[in-house]
């Protein structure tokens, strides 16, 4: 299993890092599969898996139970795990507790968290815990209220500054990574030069250091509309739905189950049972 110092070799050697989200044993399973360094129990699950409208609603407990059965998929691969809305912005000692049972209760082996400003205290309190914390710049969507939407951030340069000096800030306070979503590929590439920790980029360009996308974004599962920097290898939906109708078609016309899905009994043990 790869380590943070890992990813830093990574970037240091020019090799793609890659993450790719999960949120339950199959996902999990078919991640590490599929070769990922490092999956990510984000809180996209709220969206994709929950079927809320944003990330808000996301609890502590909806982490942790998905993370435990990410965990159970993927027993040999780096997991990082976001601490939902408001979960670190209360107290230092809030954000630690909560990350503590991220890692003590789920298993996760990090925490990711959006912004920088005030979450950088939580940041260093956390590193210096122990728990390697991956940062999150950019479209942050726990903010989206704050933020007005999901759009594209630091277009202007003044904007641009900030999260440059952002994500310096992030990799002072201790972050062994950075996941930059949806910014101009020309500020996220200044912002991957910048700093020694990898710069995950979602929407971020090709010029950093590591790509992450959303498991049912990339499959197409269940999901009606992704996003411009989403590249979606297949679309899953179709064969899903198509087989659940001829199953109901099967079921209905006594198509299923046929002689060999089916137990039987013996002779003798039929003629007791019919006299
Ligand atoms: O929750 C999530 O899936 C994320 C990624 C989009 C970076 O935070
Ligand atoms: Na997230």
């Amino acid at each position: 299993m790869k380590q943070t110092t890992d990813f830093l070799k990574m970037k240091e050697n020019n090799e793609k890092i890659v993450m790719l989200t999960a949120y339950d044993y199959p996902s999990g399973k078919q991640a590490e599969q599929g070769g990922v360094d490092m999956i990510l129990v984000g809180d996209s699950l709220g969206m994709v898996v929950l079927g809320y409208d944003s990330t808000i609603p996301v609890t502590m407990e909806d982490m942790i139970h998905h993370t435990k059965a990410v965990k159970r998929g993927a027993k040999d691969t780096f997991i990082v795990t976001d601490l939902p809305f408001l979960a670190y912005h209360l107290s230092v000692r809030d954000t630690l507790i909560n990350a503590g049972r991220l890692m003590q209760d789920a298993g996760a082996h990090a925490v990711k968290l959006e912004g920088a400003d005030s979450v950088l205290e939580k940041i260093t309190a956390l590193t210096q815990a122990g728990i390697p914390v991956c940062g999150h710049l950019g479209l942050t969507p726990q903010s989206v209220g704050v933020l007005g939407g999901y759009k594209v951030q630091g277009k202007d340069a003044h904007a641009a500054q900030k999260l440059l000096d952002d994500a310096q800030k992030v990799e002072e306070a201790g972050a062994f990574a950075l996941v930059l979503e949806c910014v101009p590929k020309q500020l996220a590439e200044k912002i991957a030069k910048s700093i020694a920790i990898p710069v995950i980029g979602i929407g971020a360009g090709l010029y950093v250091d590591g790509q992450v996308l959303v498991y049912h974004d990339v499959l197409g599962y269940g999901v009606d509309r992704v996003p411009k920097f989403v590249k979606q290898y297949h679309s899953v939906n179709p064969f899903m739905i198509e087989s659940i109708q001829a199953y109901t078609s099967e079921v209905k016309n006594n198509q299923f189950p046929e002689d060999k899905h089916s137990f039987t009994m013996k002779e003798e043990e039929l003629k007791v049972l019919y006299g």
